[in-house]
């Protein structure tokens, strides 16, 4: 590929996104965030009543879905169907059911399909689970991410607080490992460091320091 692409993969809320930003910001690269995608998907489902094994229903449901995203600012805006979406996207009732969504077959395959296209020809960072594994397995730099669960849980919490949501550590605590668990034991491409992937412990550094971490392993390809 004469394209380049930066996969970050790992469990949730190990701060990929902000990773994946900043990169996308300071190399002036498109930033992609393929949970959004999956959450979107699965926020149809939600309101749609669609019932993850009721597979006819899945399958005509994504025929009706339609997402965009919409640059700016290097932040996720997505529609849904024209809607814009990106907070309630956020929110609990979403992130309780996403990885059952995502583990639907038919529903990976579209969202993969989606993502290749879009960086078919840019330059992109792209963050999720599966994409060093299956969307770009020939991404030039690969970038597993992992912190501790604690540690997790808090940034998110914190997070999600400070947005005015009534949630607690605890339950923030209980849907990451819920949603890692469901995740790395999902048949249809779970997440799984790809061999030749980078671990990026993030536990003790700072944003600045991941930022140059990963700048210099994209360097020799710039
Ligand atoms: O990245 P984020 O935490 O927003 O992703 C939400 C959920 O979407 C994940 O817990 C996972 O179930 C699913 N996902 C996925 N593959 C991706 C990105 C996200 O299965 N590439």
């Amino acid at each position: 590929r004469t394209n380049l692409v930066i996969a970050i993969d790992g469990y949730s809320s190990c701060g990929k996104s902000t990773l994946a930003k900043a990169l996308a910001k300071k190399l002036h690269f498109i930033y992609i965030d393929s949970g959004a995608m999956y959450r979107a998907v699965t926020l149809y489902f939600l309101r749609n009543n669609i019932d993850v094994n009721d597979h006819d229903k899945v399958i005509a449901a994504l025929k009706d879905i339609h997402l965009n995203f919409h640059a700016r600012d290097y932040q996720t805006h997505i529609t849904l169907n024209d809607e814009e979406v990106s907070e309630e996207i956020r929110l609990m009732p979403v992130s309780e059911y996403v990885s059952a969504v995502s583990a639907i077959r038919e529903v990976r395959h579209e969202m993969v399909k989606q993502q290749q296209r879009m960086g078919k020809s840019k330059n992109i960072v792209m963050d999720g689970r599966d994409i060093g594994t299956t969307v770009f397995p020939d991404a030039q730099l690969k970038i597993f991410m992992t912190a501790d669960p604690n540690v997790r849980a808090e940034r998110r919490f914190k997070e999600l607080s400070a947005k005015g949501d009534p949630i607690t550590l605890e339950e923030v605590f209980e849907n990451l490992a819920h949603r890692d668990y469901q995740d790395t034991t999902r048949v249809e491409s779970p997440l799984v460091r790809a061999t030749d992937a980078i671990i990026l412990d993030n536990t003790n550094l700072t944003e600045a320091q991941q930022l140059d971490f990963a700048t210099e392993k994209i360097e020799p390809f710039l």
